[in-house]
């Protein structure tokens, strides 16, 4: 029976257009998709959009659109995106989709009916942009993740029974398969050890989201939504038999590729949402490392993404596959530059295997015809042409075992070993000098060093085929040998090269790139970037590096890297504060108290009471309607008998009345001031 192989990217937010850190995750994906097609196994490839929840519905309002037209246009662009590059994933799905909704529904109902949801109340912090809860945090208190400030919520809602699978889960991790790489799987041992506390799985201040079964004044919990997909997208709660057909065949799935700092969700909460639904586990979570530029994580906040679109346009998918999967060692971080990049390309693919390629088949043609000539097994043979069949089957065996380790970096370097080795023997054995002479024993010796280098290239092409598939492909049509994807990896030996074999065209594939092509990445950039750019970057508040995925606390308070003087305070210190964009929709006097106003004010993610001082200076019917600026993250404090959440943002002289803060152009609310 063929071998079937199931694998993951994570589904990715539609808050952020695509850069290169998420095309990151996507093209390892896909190269051990492609891969495992080679090797022969049905193999099922996984991508799609995360598109609910409280980060996505502000980020719509902040655009002036719906949510749904919002994640509609950022959800398209990954598409065409991936589309694009010939990412080659099997379906595409989006958490908005009715499939998706429903069968998440279904697994929500089935881990209820078996007795892990029960409702209760919620009062702590959270982090939106990470759609985290952040136990133990206060008030103020920034998210440990992202260094954001954390919100307070207080709402009743759904409860998982997290902390009953602390045992369950540890004994999966036994498993040293489970979580790769090793620190992660460290981290996380530590994380559980330390106790687990029952998770929140619903909301219901807002309401872009997946209705809770039977309670629709709630939306279930967007991680719990989006985690899923890995299920509902190969037919988990279908009524259908070809959809359940499916689910049986692929999961569990064979590899979860994530990103580290969402290891705890995949980690943690994945596998115990499962074992409560009664569902087995993915057989591996692979955690990656960041791609940096500039030092620091590539990311929207901080304004120093690069797209692939730009990469794309001057160097080509191949390129950009190459140098990802080269020059970062898997699992840890790595730093992408322009100047890098090209120098990884001309390196590497112009002068190794392009060149390999064409000065090669290039002799071929010239000397025997286009036609793979026989290597003659009598006289011509020496010891040097046993050292590269012998460094290929090395490659052979080497880049499998390295590459399904997912350490590509040290698979490659495999491949290119073969490479260089076949350069070194073409130089010491001077095939031009022996094409000018034309005696038997020099073109024997020809034959044999044509074929020999041909093998070779056979071989380093198939190997990097996954890696690279568009310019292998062309060197297999250029190599006579049709079509790449027909090839057997598992097949693959020394000596398989059909001679007489006819080459097709030869054109070059890696044209060498100069200086100008880093200019020209880095004028597109920052043509994408405008003069503004600079000044809307968010602070780095933490360490690009910071393993922060398991942390369980709330990180200890930022150290900003800017530290205050003269009593001034730093843009870390201002960040904290959270000014928001509310419309008043209530106002009335509070009895006998002849300077405050009741406002009922909604800033886009519920509606706060707030008591204002603004009586004298406002008569309360004037205010409805209204926008004005609240600070949104101070604390609670009651005023009269009554809580107020908020302050109202307004100017005054001494002595003089308030004057509300308010806006010349029109602003959405829930807009944040920054
Ligand atoms: N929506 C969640 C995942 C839900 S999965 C059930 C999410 N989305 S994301 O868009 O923020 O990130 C998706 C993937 O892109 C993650 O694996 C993340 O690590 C990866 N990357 C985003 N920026 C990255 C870098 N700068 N470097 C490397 N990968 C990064 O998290």
């Amino acid at each position: 029976m063929t071998r079937k192989f199931y694998i993951t990217t994570p589904i990715y937010y539609v808050n952020a257009r695509p850069h290169i850190g998420h095309a990151y995750t996507t093209i390892a994906c896909d190269t051990i998709a492609r891969r495992q097609r080679l090797l022969g196994a049905d193999t099922f490839f996984l991508t799609g959009t995360d598109e609910h929840g409280q980060k996505i519905e502000r980020a719509a309002q902040a655009a002036g659109k719906t949510p749904q037209q919002y994640a509609d246009e950022i959800s398209a662009e990954f598409r065409k995106l991936w589309q694009r590059m010939g990412i080659s994933n099997d379906d595409y799905i989006r958490t908005t989709e009715e499939r998706h909704k429903k069968r998440v529904q279904e697994l929500f109902r089935r881990i209820r009916d078996n007795g892990y949801i029960y409702k209760g109340t919620y009062t702590g912090q959270y982090c939106v942009s990470d759609e985290l809860y952040v136990d133990g945090a206060q008030p103020g208190d920034p998210c440990p993740t992202c260094g954001r400030i954390t919100e307070t919520v207080h709402e009743e809602n759904y409860f998982f029974k997290l902390s009953v699978f602390q045992d369950k889960l540890l004994e999966l991790y036994a498993n040293p398969e489970f979580i790769r790489p090793e620190t992660r799987r460290n981290e996380v041992i530590s994380f559980v050890r330390s106790g687990l506390r029952d998770l929140s799985i619903s909301r219901s201040t807002f309401s872009w989201g997946i209705p809770v079964p039977d309670d629709p004044r709630h939306v279930i919990y967007v991680w719990l939504d989006a985690l899923a997909n890995y299920i509902t997208a190969i037919g988990y709660g279908s009524s259908h038999a070809g959809a359940q057909e499916a689910f049986k065949k692929y999961w569990p799935a064979d590899v979860q590729m994530i990103g580290k700092e969402i290891v705890r969700f995949h980690c943690v909460y994945w596998p115990a949402f499962l074992m409560a639904a009664g569902l087995p586990v993915p057989k591996a979570i692979v955690a990656h490392g960041w791609l940096l530029f500039e030092e620091s994580k590539m990311s929207k906040s901080r304004g120093n993404i690069v797209r692939t679109e730009t990469i794309l346009d001057v160097l080509g998918a191949d390129a950009l596959r190459y140098f990802l999967l080269r020059e970062v060692v898997f699992g840890q971080d790595g730093s992408f530059s322009f100047d890098a990049l090209v120098q990884r390309y001309n390196s590497d693919l112009a002068n190794g295997l392009g060149n390999l390629a064409s000065r090669t088949l290039t002799m071929i043609n010239r000397y025997f015809k286009g036609e793979v000539p026989y290597p003659s097994p009598s006289g011509s043979k020496v010891a040097a042409d046993d050292v590269i069949a012998q460094t290929a089957r090395k490659a052979i065996h080497e880049f499998g075992i390295l590459f399904d380790q997912f350490q590509f970096s040290r698979a490659l370097e495999t491949a290119w070993g073969l490479i260089a080795a076949v350069d070194k023997y073409i130089v010491e054995n001077e095939p031009w000098s022996l094409g000018e002479k034309h005696d038997t024993e020099s073109r024997a010796r020809l034959a044999t060093v044509l074929y020999t280098s041909a093998e070779a290239l056979r071989i380093a092409t198939a190997l990097a085929h996954p890696v690279i598939p568009d310019a292998t492909a062309k060197i297999w049509m250029q190599m006579g040998l049709g079509d790449i994807k027909k090839l057997a990896l598992t097949d693959l030996a020394w000596g398989q090269l059909p001679l007489g074999t006819k080459l097709g065209e030869v054109h070059p594939v890696f044209p060498r790139a100069d200086k100008s092509a880093v200019e020209r990445m880095q004028q597109m950039e920052d043509q994408q970037r405008g003069p503004a750019a600079e000044e809307s970057k968010e602070p780095a508040t933490q360490a690009a590096a910071t393993p922060a995925a398991v942390k369980a606390q709330p990180a200890a308070p930022v150290t900003a890297p800017n530290v205050a003087t003269d009593g001034k305070i730093t843009i870390d210190d201002f960040a904290k504060i959270e000014l928001r964009v509310g419309v008043v929709k209530v106002a009335e006097r509070v009895p006998k108290a002849d300077k405050l106003l009741r406002l009922e004010v909604d800033i886009g993610t519920e509606v706060r009471q707030v008591l204002a001082g603004i009586a004298e200076a406002y008569a309360p019917e004037t205010l409805v309607g209204r926008k004005v600026v609240i600070v949104a993250n101070l604390a609670p404090r009651k005023l009269r008998g009554l809580e107020s959440n908020g302050m109202i943002v307004a100017a005054s002289l001494e002595g003089g009345k308030p004057v509300l803060a308010s806006f010349l152009e029109d602003v959405p609310v829930g807009a944040r001031l920054k």
